[in-house]
């Protein structure tokens, strides 16, 4: 089925000048970047949108480091675009991530992972409306 996901270029990956390669990869997937934006996002966004890990010891660290610097928000479409960003992005530990996937190019370690993607199609509805309003998805 063509879904949307939700996908965040971290402070690590806008830092290293890599936005477009990121997309590339993207783009050459076959996933259609239907809204984009570049956000500097405050501790209380941050809290926000990983509420859901909000007892988890990584918490505080991760919230600060998403707020260090802009990050890129954007919405992807395609047939199957959760799984397959997902699959495109590599594994959350970038020890563990397979060659040629955006984490093991970009990624620092576990927590500056270079990017996120949502994980079902519940999330990647919140997440979506989390940072944008119907008019910016334009298709
Ligand atoms: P993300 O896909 O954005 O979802 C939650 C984020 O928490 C994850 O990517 C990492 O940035 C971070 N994270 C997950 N596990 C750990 C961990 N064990 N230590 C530090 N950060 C983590």
């Amino acid at each position: 089925a063509i879904e949307r996901t939700f996908s965040i270029i971290k402070p690590n990956a806008v830092a290293k000048n890599v936005i477009g390669s990121i997309f590339k990869i993207i783009e050459e997937s076959g996933l259609k970047i239907v809204a984009t934006k570049k956000i500097q996002m405050t501790k209380a966004q941050a809290e926000g949108f990983y509420a859901v890990h909000s007892e988890r010891p990584f918490f505080g660290t991760l919230c600060d480091f998403m707020c260090s610097g802009p990050c890129v928000v954007s919405v992807l479409e395609g047939e199957n675009a959760i799984a397959k960003y997902r699959e495109i992005m590599g594994a959350t530990n970038p020890a563990d991530a397979a060659e040629g996937t955006i984490r093991k190019l970009y990624a620092d370690d576990i927590e500056a992972n270079a990017v996120h993607g949502s994980d079902a199609p519940e999330t990647a509805a919140v997440e979506i409306s989390y940072f944008f309003n119907a008019l910016e998805l334009v298709g």
